[in-house]
């Protein structure tokens, strides 16, 4: 009851105005200026696209300001209220400086709505509170802060919003416990027609963004950066990972992260991720896949573009589990997954201080190879393209610069590399690992 009577309250609070694209002054009770809106951004998928269609939203016909409570106090309700009430061809305008979020939001009902987000949103960083009331995802134990969903969504932060989630505290609890389940900064769950841009991501807890069950999705203009202060390391902090999802766009992107930078996991179709910048992260992924024991996993019809890479461990990468059961971590084990991976291309990367710049493997999380090619993968990988990349790898591997490891010739398929120029920083002739793959195909200098 208490909770609903602050619902109302929060409602009966809200100004309303009628015709808005931006531009609107919008002011405290004092009379002091608290913003002014954004318009929301025209975007397009850019230079290439998946062939599908996209949303176009019409203009929203009312705004909504949600003003922040300050002094630590959860604004989670009053802007649940907000997008309860311009829900339906309205914006949503947060733009006082720092929101406080402490309690989870459900937010999969969005339908026809803009939400013009200029300040901070950010997460509590209670632990306890959040592990008990997080949304819960099956899928490698994950969970989440709050979830968005809907149709016709646009989410834009204008280079300003921030969604910060305190993730230091994370960090160092998981040095303690690696079983905590640390939320995801932002899960978008059966969201269907969306454009989330120009928003700065910091201090996830663990990975920045899933999208699950999505399709038609362009992600712009979206800025990653987090790390840890203490001696424990903010670890498994990708910056998207797709699931189970369809025609999905990522581009103009900046992302400074400790692991991969997008991640295909299983189910991800008519994905384009293009013009990015990644520092210090895993690379693009396919994978991993084949984790779950008899589940079909499939990745296909997936094109990435102008990539520039730095400072990680993978360019180009594409991570199966091997047919037989195997531990990569206390908190991560699998294999014996089924399915494909068909049509990948990468095309037009640059890499600098790159661990591989191509590394394919189907025996992902176990360290035995015998073990591997006893139990081959059970899951085909197909039509695959590599072209076009040029830099300097690390001194890791120096000179092998790559590794392409198939279980056995049986379940992969037609896998091309060419003008491929990574040299290792020792300035020696470089080498690639080529196992089980078909080296007419590969223009590479296979050791
Ligand atoms: C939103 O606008 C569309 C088109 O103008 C209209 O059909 C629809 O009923 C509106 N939705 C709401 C909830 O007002
Ligand atoms: C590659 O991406 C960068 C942004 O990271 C962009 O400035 C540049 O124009 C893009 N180049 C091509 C050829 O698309
Ligand atoms: C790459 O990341 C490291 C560690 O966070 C940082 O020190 C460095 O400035 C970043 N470089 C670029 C070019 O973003
Ligand atoms: C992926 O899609 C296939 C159908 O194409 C389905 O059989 C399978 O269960 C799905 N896998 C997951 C992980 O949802
Ligand atoms: C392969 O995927 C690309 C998108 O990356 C798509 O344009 C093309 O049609 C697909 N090829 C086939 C044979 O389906
Ligand atoms: C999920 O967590 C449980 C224990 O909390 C663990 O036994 C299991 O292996 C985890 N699953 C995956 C896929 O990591
Ligand atoms: C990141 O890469 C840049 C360019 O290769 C290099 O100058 C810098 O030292 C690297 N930073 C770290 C933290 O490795
Ligand atoms: C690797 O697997 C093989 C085959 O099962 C086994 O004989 C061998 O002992 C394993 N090696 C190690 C180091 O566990």
């Amino acid at each position: 009851m208490r909770l609903l009577g602050l619902v109302v309250a929060a409602l009966a609070a809200l100004p309303e105005v009628v015709e808005c694209a931006g531009g609107r002054v919008h002011h405290a009770k004092d009379g002091s200026v608290i913003g002014t809106t954004a318009p929301r951004p025209t975007l397009k998928p850019k230079p290439l696209t998946t062939g599908k269609q996209f949303i176009k939203s019409e203009r929203r016909k009312r705004t909504c300001f949600v003003d922040a409570l300050g002094n630590g106090r959860d604004d989670a309700p009053q802007i649940l209220a907000a997008l309860h009430k311009c829900n339906g061809n309205g914006t949503v305008a947060l733009l006082s400086p720092l929101y406080t979020i402490a309690t989870p939001l459900d937010l999969t009902f969005l339908n026809g709505i803009d939400i013009d987000i200029q300040g901070t949103l950010k997460f509590t960083p209670d632990t306890d509170f959040w592990q008990a009331n997080s949304f819960k995802y099956t899928f490698q134990n994950s969970s989440s802060f709050w979830q968005i969903g809907g149709t016709d969504v646009n989410i834009f932060g204008s280079g300003k919003g921030t969604i910060d989630g305190s993730g230091q505290a994370w960090y160092d609890l998981y040095a303690q416990d690696p079983l905590i389940l640390r939320p995801i900064l932002i899960a978008y769950k059966d969201l269907h027609g969306a454009t989330i841009s120009g928003l700065k991501l910091r201090y996830s807890p663990q990975w920045y963004q899933i999208v699950i069950d999505s399709s038609n999705i362009i992600f712009d203009g979206i800025d990653i950066f987090g790390g840890s202060i203490s001696k424990n390391p903010a670890k498994n902090t990708d910056g998207w990972d797709t699931y189970r999802s369809d025609n999905i766009v990522i581009q103009n992107s900046h992302i400074d992260n400790g692991d991969d930078c997008v991640s295909f996991k299983p189910n991800s179709t008519n994905m384009v991720v293009q013009g990015l910048f990644c520092n210090g992260s895993h690379g693009i992924s396919v994978g991993s896949l084949g984790q779950y024991y008899k589940v079909y996993d499939l990745v296909e019809d997936v094109y990435v573009y102008n990539i520039t890479m730095i400072n990680a461990s993978d360019m180009a990468r594409i991570k199966v589990w091997p047919g037989i059961q195997s531990a990569l971590s206390v908190d991560l084990q699998g294999g014996g997954g089924i399915g494909l991976v068909n049509n990948i291309t990468y095309d037009n990367m640059q890499i600098s201080n790159v661990d591989y710049g191509i590394e394919l493997t189907q025996c992902y999380g176990q360290k035995n190879l015998t073990l591997c090619n006893e139990y081959p993968s059970t899951l085909e990988i197909k039509n695959v393209v590599f072209k076009n990349m040029w830099g300097t790898a690390s001194k890791k591997y120096d000179p092998t610069v790559g590794t392409l490891v198939c279980s056995s010739p049986a379940v992969c398929h037609n896998i091309v590399a060419k003008n491929i120029n990574v040299v290792p920083p020792s300035g020696k002739a470089p080498k690639y690992t080529c196992t089980n793959m078909d080296r007419t195909l590969l223009e590479l200098p296979c050791a």
